[in-house]
């Protein structure tokens, strides 16, 4: 392969533009140009297509955000925008590509891979809800912006010996809300994977209360159903328990920020893994990490998998505050 291109596809996530940059630096040091194209598959359908060198990558390894861009591109799921896609490839002589975004953005790197362009999916997501991987590039900076955020919520609900209920993200998944959830020490967390029961949350706040506790942190995901959102469940809190409850969401805060020390290095590591693919000429794959070690499937298999809470982190939440 002499050209291969990358791009960002779907909600931005802090450690994709250190993919980029691994990807530049490997394709270069194999021999390969690169082609960096703009705003997801946008770009690949109206051309938006840049040349990357060496120093287009520089400075970049520790901010957040994507400097090609990122979008969401519904006709790219049209065969017409896929056709037009194809045809840029050809016009700029793009032989694969490398696609960062998360399992939406895989299924278009799978349409593209059928049709005889080679694709190499790299996990970035916040949410950390990719089948394939156990891990996705911004997860950490997510998570550790939403605990930093949490632990200024939690000075003011001391103060005030209010609770506080906190929405963070995670689209259909609760990763991010177990992780921040125990690392806040909040008092219940809230995921779309389990049957939300305030009134379970409104039982342990009166039992703590009866221990002297007097400030809480709730932690709800953005996916659950049914309680209506985080005002709703502060609304019953503060009318059961008499506690002034207070409501956040916290929003895209958490998708910006300089990405972790975790998260440069993972990205640097599967870019590079996704570059090294292609380079032999292995397209239609994904790249991710398994129990701790660097894997790539199939993306049809990949697409296929199945990936689940690990429920035993919630319980152990639920034993550790009291
Ligand atoms: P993510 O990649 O984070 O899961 P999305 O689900 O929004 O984000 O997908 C990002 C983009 O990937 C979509 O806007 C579209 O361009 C492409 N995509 C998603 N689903 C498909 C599909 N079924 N076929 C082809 N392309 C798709
Ligand atoms: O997938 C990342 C994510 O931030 C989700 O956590 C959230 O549900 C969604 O994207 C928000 O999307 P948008 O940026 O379009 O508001």
């Amino acid at each position: 392969m002499k050209t291969i291109g990358v791009l960002t596809s779907g909600g931005d996530a802090p450690g994709m533009n250190a993919v980029i940059r691994a990807v530049v630096r490997t394709a270069i040091y194999l021999g390969m140009n690169v082609k960096g194209i703009r705003r997801g598959y946008n770009g690949l359908i109206e051309g938006d297509i840049i040349d990357l060198d060496l120093r287009s990558v520089s400075d970049i390894i520790h901010r957040g955000g994507t400097f090609l861009y990122t979008a969401r591109c519904p006709k790219f799921k049209t065969e017409e925008g896929m056709q037009a896609a194809i045809e840029n490839c050809k016009k700029y002589g793009i032989e694969g590509i490398v696609v960062i975004g998360g399992d939406g953005s895989y299924k278009g790197a799978r349409d593209l891979s059928e049709r005889g362009i080679p694709c190499i999916g790299v996990p970035g997501t916040i949410d950390n809800d990719i089948t394939s991987t156990d891990y996705t590039i911004g997860f950490d900076t997510a998570m550790n912006t939403a605990a930093s955020m949490v632990d200024k919520i939690r000075d003011t609900a001391q103060s005030h010996d209010r609770c506080s209920v906190v929405e963070v993200m995670g689209r259909h998944a609760g990763y991010i809300a177990v992780q921040t959830g125990i690392a806040v020490g909040a008092t219940a967390i809230l995921v779309p994977e389990i049957e939300a029961n305030v009134d379970e949350i409104i039982e342990k706040i009166k039992q703590s209360s009866k221990t002297g506790k007097k400030h809480f942190i709730i932690v709800v995901a953005e996916g659950v159903q049914n309680v209506g959102g985080v005002e709703g469940v502060a609304k019953r809190i503060q009318e059961e328990t008499g506690i002034e409850s207070r409501a956040t969401v916290l929003g895209h805060v958490q998708r910006g920020g300089s990405p972790t020390v975790r998260d440069r290095v993972c990205a640097t590591e599967l870019g590079n893994a996704a570059v090294h693919l292609l380079s032999k000429g292995i397209g239609n794959r994904v790249v991710g990490y398994k129990d701790g070690a660097l894997v790539n499937y199939d993306i049809f298999e990949a697409l296929n998998m199945e990936k689940t809470l690990d429920f035993d982190m919630v319980e152990i939440a639920h034993e550790t505050s009291v």
